[in-house]
């Protein structure tokens, strides 16, 4: 089994990371990382939308830019640290995503006009942080589940966040405690 840590809290210090290590390490299997900190990742402009709407037509994945879509297909599960940024994911994931929702490599479309998912994952893992609160279906959460639901077709999507960790007096260790609490109570 290969887990794909996807890692978008690249703070020094980051608290999601540092939970995100703690869920990594409850697991037995090979972990790959990414981290989005320190890749090259662009959303789709111009020149690159012209040229992944060429390839997905020809189903010509070659390209350096399908890389994320390709080793995404091939994980058996998805592991993403986020921190949460203005109400919403950061920028780096969100273009992240956009290349592994690659037509013809993480999904695809049948004559029927139904997605199916050409993912080896039956589970997600989602680990965020937030300085303040967060509504339990907040956008972020809600934009990987259908993505899930729709395209990927995995069903096991899990959420582990501590929120309002930077408000003043607040437990913060308390808080990202009872997360890792959580991990125990949740694996199979
Ligand atoms: C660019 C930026 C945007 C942020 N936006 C929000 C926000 O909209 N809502 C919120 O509750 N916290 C926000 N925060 C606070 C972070 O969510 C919080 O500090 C989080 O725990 C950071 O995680 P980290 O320790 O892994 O970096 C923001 C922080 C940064 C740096």
């Amino acid at each position: 089994m290969t887990v794909l840590f996807v890692n978008a809290a690249f703070r020094e210090n980051s608290r999601t990371h540092d939970l995100a290590q703690k869920y990594l390490s409850t697991l037995t299997d090979t972990v790959e990382t990414l981290n989005l900190g320190e890749e090259n990742i662009r959303p789709l402009q111009k020149a690159s939308l012209e040229q992944y709407c060429k390839d997905s037509r020809s189903h010509d994945f070659q390209d350096e830019m399908y890389r994320y879509a390709k080793q995404f297909a091939k994980a058996d599960e998805i592991v993403i640290a986020a921190p949460f940024w203005n109400f919403g994911l950061p920028a780096v994931l969100h273009a992240y995503l956009e290349l592994v929702c690659t037509q013809g490599i993480t999904f695809d479309l049948n004559e029927a006009g139904e997605y199916y998912s050409l993912c080896q994952a039956k589970k997600l893992v989602l680990i965020l942080t937030a300085g303040g609160n967060v509504p339990e279906n907040d956008c972020a959460i809600s934009y990987l589940r259908t993505l899930c639901k729709e395209f990927w077709k995995i069903e096991d999507v899990r959420y582990y966040y501590a929120d309002g960790i930077d408000l003043v007096g607040v437990d913060i260790s308390g808080k990202l405690e009872a997360v890792i609490k959580q991990y125990g109570n949740s694996q199979e």
